[in-house]
């Protein structure tokens, strides 16, 4: 199998509607993140792959088949949920050979088979062990193992990290990607996480109440979202989101927010804006795209220093302005006391500008990027 396609596809749950209208192009031997908060649908989606619910309307395709009203059994897909739903009766080895047996494989194929998946993984040591006497990490491998043991043309992952502890989290998260790329499996991550979703998927689909908002990579979302809702769920520290609005002076566009805070906006963004003073905008900007300037008179913001928030490597300060904050992030070492003055310079080609009203980027992606094919994000 190469290639998986959602098309125009809905699932209802009574007046519910779970997944609204989605189109999706999954390509083969990658990963694929659905990202977005609890109850968008994600779950909903794999299932519809897993073929355990069937879609209330839309096509799902496995390259050119059709594969709607064939049952899971039949579609060769491998699934690891949150909770590793191991059987506690029996070993690692037991619980992995599980799907083989029952497909009446040989013993001695299966005893292979095992050892072959076992060795990939790196659980070889554990296979004696029943669940009970391994870590949740060690028993969320044996659940991909027993997964990847039917040598799946798709590999469905839902939230497989959330039930581990921060240091288990991030070396799981590596070890499933180096597993992935050595295997090459077409694999779909379900995640509300956006750093799991940035740092393990070739490319993520964001959800929110069942509708594709933005389908892209990591970078592309980062760097182009589409709407305010992807501009605020991915990136640590969040956006910055500042409510004002266009002026207009000697020709060139300003973005004014309140008494002290006016920016020009640069040409290119300026050129997707209609040319109407006074219309309410929100800009956006991440607090890794500001700087600080020493040079106070020339800064287009000037601030005071309201917070000062440790991060490790980083140091985020909080500016107020009236009821609106603006966070920068600096250095660690960079010195700064709270009540500071300082200037506050923004990268102006990193600026987003949204409507407020739609919510829609004016400065954003090309149409490519705002979705998949005849989808309008909402
Ligand atoms: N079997 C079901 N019956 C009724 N409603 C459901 C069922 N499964 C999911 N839902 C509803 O569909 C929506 C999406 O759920 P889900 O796909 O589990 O979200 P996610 O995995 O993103 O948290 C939620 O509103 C949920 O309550
Ligand atoms: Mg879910």
């Amino acid at each position: 199998m190469a290639n998986v396609r959602l098309k125009n596809i809905t699932k209802r749950f009574g007046s519910v509607t779970a997944v609204n209208n989605v189109c999706l192009d999954i390509p083969h031997g990658k990963v694929t993140a659905l990202l977005g908060p609890s109850g968008c649908g994600k779950t909903t989606i794999l299932l519809m792959l897993a073929g355990i619910y069937k879609p209330t309307e839309g096509e799902i395709y496995f390259d050119d088949l059709q594969v709607n009203g064939i049952p899971p059994q039949l579609r060769n897909v491998g699934l690891v949920f949150q909770s590793y739903a191991l059987y506690p009766h029996m070993t690692a080895f037991e619980n992995i050979a599980f799907p083989l047996k029952l497909k009446k494989l040989p013993k001695a194929e299966i005893q292979k088979r095992v050892e072959e998946i076992a060795e990939v993984v790196q659980i070889g040591d554990l296979l004696d062990r029943k669940p009970g006497q391994m870590s949740g990490g060690q028993q969320q491998r044996v659940a991909l193992c027993r997964a990847l043991v039917k040598k799946p043309d798709l590999l469905l992952l839902d939230e497989p990290l959330s039930n581990l502890d921060a240091r288990l989290r991030l070396e799981t998260r590596a070890e499933i990607k180096r597993i992935q790329q050595e295997l090459g499996i077409t694999t779909i991550l379900v995640t509300h996480d956006q750093v799991e979703a940035v740092t393990m998927a070739d490319q993520v689909a964001v959800l929110k109440a069942g509708v594709l908002q933005q389908y892209g990579t990591p970078k592309e979302l980062l760097e182009q979202p589409a709407n305010l809702f992807v501009a605020s769920f991915l990136g640590d520290p969040p956006m910055n989101l500042l409510q004002g609005e266009l002026e207009y002076q000697e020709g060139r566009c300003y973005f004014r927010s309140g008494r002290s805070l006016r920016l020009p906006v640069p040409p290119l963004a300026a050129k997707g804006l209609q040319k109407s003073p006074g219309q309410k905008l929100i800009l956006g900007i991440r607090p890794e795209h500001l700087t600080i300037t020493w040079e106070r008179g020339r800064a287009p913001w000037r601030g005071k220093v309201f917070l000062v928030e440790f991060l490790g490597r980083d140091k985020l300060l909080d500016f107020r302005f009236g009821d609106q904050s603006l966070r920068v992030l600096v250095p660690a070492t960079f010195p700064v006391e709270r009540g500071e003055v300082l200037g506050i310079e923004p990268q102006v080609e990193h600026l987003h500008i949204f409507d407020p009203q739609t919510g829609l980027a004016l400065t954003g992606p090309p149409e490519g990027l705002r979705a998949c094919s005849d989808h309008e994000p909402a």
